[in-house]
């Protein structure tokens, strides 16, 4: 889809924030909140809290007005959120990607992906709560797991999430 104009509003939320744990809410910071991610989120630093975890590229505002209105459309499926600091800057998000299946009963499973922290926010358990956020999303949305990928130097850190080593990933890059 190529979209001239941006069709959702700025800061209409990507999905109902009735999907955001109050545990999580109140565990936070304070000055800070979780949020589901907004179109004009580009301005808030959200591609470069994405940069700690990996390349981001160049991305200009209309790619991003172009991939976030394609998100919007399927905000069953792709639920992005941040956590943004006492002055709305960025300063974490991860996002939950539900499958939908015809094996368990037609079950959901749930993806994390693109957990990331500002490095000056780091250890203050905002992936933590990141996660917390997404398993309540899942939860909610009645995934029956949740699953991800990461590297041997992060799996202390989902441990500690509540996340138990499970398989073996394989991948084909293209
Ligand atoms: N190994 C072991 N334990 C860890 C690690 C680690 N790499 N990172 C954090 N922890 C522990 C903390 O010490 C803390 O333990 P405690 O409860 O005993 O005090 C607990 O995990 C929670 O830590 P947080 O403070 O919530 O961690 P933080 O906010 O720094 O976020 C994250 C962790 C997301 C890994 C962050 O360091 C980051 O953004 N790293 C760079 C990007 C990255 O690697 N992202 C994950 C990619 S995998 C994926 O996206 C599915």
């Amino acid at each position: 889809m190529s979209l001239t104009s941006p069709v959702t509003d700025a800061t209409t939320p990507l999905f109902s924030p009735t999907l955001i744990s109050p545990e999580v809410l109140s565990a936070l910071p304070e000055g800070y909140t979780c949020r589901p991610m907004q179109r004009n989120d580009y301005h808030n630093g959200f591609l470069d809290v994405l940069r700690v975890l990996t390349t981001v590229g160049n991305v200009t505002e209309q790619q991003w007005d172009e991939r976030y209105e394609w998100m919007s459309h399927r905000n069953d499926e792709y639920f992005l959120l941040c956590i943004t600091n006492d002055e709305g800057k960025v300063v974490g998000t991860g996002a939950l990607v539900v499958e939908r299946k015809f094996i368990h009963n037609l079950g959901l499973v749930g993806h994390i992906e693109d957990i990331a922290v500002a490095k000056d926010q780091q250890g203050k358990k905002l992936g933590l709560r990141i996660i917390q956020a997404l398993d309540y999303v899942a939860e909610k949305v009645g995934c029956y797991k949740t699953i991800l990928d990461c590297s041997e130097a992060n799996e202390g850190f989902y441990v500690k999430c509540g996340f138990k080593r499970a398989g073996l990933e394989m991948a084909h890059y293209y």
